[in-house]
């Protein structure tokens, strides 16, 4: 199966309803009692094949009834650094989760629809963004043509398919795929974590990691009344 048929089975499973267990509105070890292989295949799928960290993570959101586009909020890979810190703010995360959290990127792609005017066009003036190291935008071109928007790019060459902390040497090497990845170059807070992280090897990428996905696991959770406990996981009641 492909990364990112595991990676969206593993984003899917972890999200599946369930009941509140606690106060705050999670519970570890919640699929053992709902959904029992979920956990197992998560936890294979992330030490496995990307050879991920691996951490207890509260679980057994509820669901609502309806999705609505316009009222998803996330983030723009256009986004400067201020609007990233305020949307992270804005859901109770701050700026050390915002730059721990972007090591996501570490594995994954995407196309060249969205580095278009990046690498092309940054001003109108057919240029390219000049936060971008020059011979990565030249490889870049080799790769997306002027009118291809649909070619895959990867968000961490050189190592795409392992979770590891080579994300942020891409970026201190002025790498980033997107603004938002670039970005984190011109906050101090930011800054200095890239740095300690490419110093270091990577020393607290993990164990940071582990702890800003259980604070994001938080975010705006259903409790009480609030949404429902689903029957069967795919579907609403
Ligand atoms: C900081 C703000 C963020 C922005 C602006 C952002 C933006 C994006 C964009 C535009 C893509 C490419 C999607 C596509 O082309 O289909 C992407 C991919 C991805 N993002 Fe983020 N992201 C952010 C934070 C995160 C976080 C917090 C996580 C997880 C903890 C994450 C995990 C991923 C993964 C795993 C992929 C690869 C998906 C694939 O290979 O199909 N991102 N992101």
């Amino acid at each position: 199966m492909a990364i990112k048929n595991l990676l969206v089975l593993a984003v899917f499973l972890s999200v599946l309803g369930g009941s509140v267990a606690n106060s705050k509105g999670l519970d570890l070890n919640y699929y053992k009692h709902r959904c029992p292989d979920a956990e197992a295949i998560v936890r294979r799928v992330t030490v496995q094949y990307i050879n991920g960290p691996w951490w207890p993570v509260p679980l057994g959101r509820r669901d609502g009834r309806i999705s609505r586009k316009s009222e998803v909020n996330l983030p723009s890979p256009f986004a400067g650094i201020a609007a990233l810190k305020k949307n992270f703010f804005d859901k109770g995360l701050n700026t050390k989760d915002l730059v721990v959290l972007s090591g996501a990127h570490t594995i994954g792609i995407s196309n060249c629809g969205l580095i278009n005017s990046r690498i092309y066009n940054f001003t109108g003036k057919g240029d390219f963004d000049p936060s971008m190291n020059p011979s990565y935008v030249r490889t870049l071109k080799k790769r997306c043509k002027p009118t291809d928007f649909r070619t895959s790019v990867e968000m961490d060459p050189g190592s795409v398919k392992k979770f590891d902390s080579h994300y942020f040497n891409i970026v201190s090497q002025k790498k980033g795929l997107f603004t938002s990845d670039s970005t984190l170059l011109d906050d101090p807070e930011t800054k200095r974590y890239i740095d300690t992280q490419v110093a270091t090897a990577g020393s607290s990428f993990n164990k940071d990691f582990s702890e800003s996905m259980v604070k994001l696991g938080f975010v705006e959770i259903l409790t009480g009344n609030k949404g429902e406990i689903r029957r069967k996981c795919a579907f609403v009641n």
